[in-house]
């Protein structure tokens, strides 16, 4: 008998399971201008870095504006079919009325590379840094931030449509708002909240009028329809002892900070599928019904500790499902445009990989269409006010001479795009 049963048993502990992800599902990482290129030095940060005593100085970053080439050369070894990627706005119109035409055809140049590489490009407008002149009268305070916005998307889409299809407007546009006008931790810190809701009024309405500009440029350049979203950054909001008000402090926060946006441009018809980026969770209470004992606080109790990356943001692969699914209802492909940790001991990043792929795949299963994965970050790099220190790269950068080292994790990673398959 149980030789019988012998091959299945043998079957089941040589074979383990695998899980399947579709043929065309897109495969890769993301990277942002500011923190690769280097040199950025025409923009609010890089002024800012200088004037904040103590600051980490992004410099020359990974020096990839001069080894692009390299790097995705290494992304396509890698088995990376797709590549996230922000232009630097500051290079491109260096004042109100400038363009640079050197800095255009060096971002026509790597979307050359990506593309003979056969890497789908997705490219994102703006990524956290503002020109050095938009910042002088006002950045994204200023009522006509949009329509500058405008000129310069209008310059470069016109030049790159043929070559690309996915384009992100903003990234994170409530992060964004969050660090640089509500903490007041980044540029230009500013603790207003009636500044933060005049900035993410403007960058909502970048957001449109870009939108309505790409469709209309692809439509006259009789190309095929481009997919055009922002990045939303997604935190899992738990409540911490689940009494009635903690669960409304939740249940807030999520409206707010994941859904509401989302669901405007939705409501405006100007998303083509949901740009999504996920790292965490949040534990929530509140002791009161301000405004900011309702939006703010964050607990520990009644919750197990869970690993941490090495900025403590806690890893909740569990989190990625959960939003996945409520985000079913929009009926629009989702895009995973960032994932990813920093952290010394590899094994935890490919856990971490691993994990999270395996809820989008739940997540698939459970008929949510999820059309690709980009890992946060394709090489370690500068990751703003944090600096140097938190390695979020599948690649290694030594920062003494530029040196690329994949690391394991990434090759783990490389099987599975190559394959489809996850153990
Ligand atoms: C995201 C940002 C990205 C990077 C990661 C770690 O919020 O979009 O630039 O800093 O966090």
């Amino acid at each position: 008998m149980f030789t019988l049963f012998l091959p299945i048993i043998l079957a089941h502990v040589i074979i383990k399971p695998m899980i399947k992800f579709p043929k065309d599902f897109l495969w890769g990482a993301s990277t942002s201008a500011y923190q690769v290129e280097g040199n950025n030095s025409n923009t609010d940060w890089w002024e800012w870095e200088r004037n904040r005593p103590g600051s980490a100085l992004s410099g020359g970053a990974c020096g990839h504006y001069q080894r692009f080439r390299e790097d995705f050369d290494l992304a396509k070894s890698l088995g990376h079919n797709c590549h996230r990627l922000s232009l630097e706005w500051s290079r491109i119109q260096p004042g109100p009325e400038r363009f640079c035409q050197e800095e255009i055809n060096h971002y026509i140049q790597v979307i050359d590379h990506l593309r003979s590489l056969g890497i789908e490009p997705v490219v994102t407008l703006h990524h956290f840094t503002n020109p050095l002149w938009l910042s002088r009268i006002g950045g994204w305070e200023n009522p006509k931030a949009a329509q500058y916005f405008l000129d310069y998307a209008r310059k470069i889409v016109y030049l790159l449509a043929p070559k690309v299809k996915f384009w992100v407007t903003v990234n994170e546009p409530m992060v964004y708002t969050y660090y640089s006008y509500l903490t007041g931790e980044w540029p230009p810190q500013k603790k207003s909240r009636l500044l933060a809701w005049k900035v993410s009024d403007n960058l909502v309405e970048a957001h449109i009028l870009s939108y309505r500009l790409i469709h209309s440029i692809y439509k006259k350049s009789g190309l095929g329809a481009p997919l055009v979203s922002i990045a939303q950054n997604m935190i899992a909001f738990l409540p911490c002892k689940k009494s009635p008000r903690n669960k409304l402090a939740a249940y807030l926060r999520n409206r707010l900070f994941n859904f509401r946006l989302i669901e405007d441009l939705i409501r405006k018809n100007s998303l083509d599928f949901i740009g999504m980026n996920y790292y965490t969770r949040h534990l929530i209470e509140t002791r009161g019904w301000s405004f900011d004992e309702l939006l703010t606080r964050n607990c520990r109790e009644g919750h197990a500790d869970l690993a941490k990356n090495s900025l403590g943001w806690e890893v909740y692969p569990q989190g990625l499902h959960d939003l996945l699914k409520v985000l079913k209802k929009y009926k629009l492909p989702v895009f995973i445009l960032e994932n990813g940790i920093c952290c010394q001991d590899d094994e935890k990043r490919w856990d971490f990989i691993r994990e999270h792929l395996k809820n989008i795949h739940a997540a698939m299963a459970d008929q949510v269409p999820v059309i690709g994965y980009l890992y946060w970050s394709l090489l370690d790099n500068f990751e703003w006010d944090k600096g140097f220190a938190p390695r979020f790269g599948l690649c290694e950068v030594d920062y003494s001479d530029y040196k690329r080292t994949p690391r394991d994790s990434a090759r783990k990673f490389a099987q599975v795009a190559l394959t489809g398959l996850l153990e």
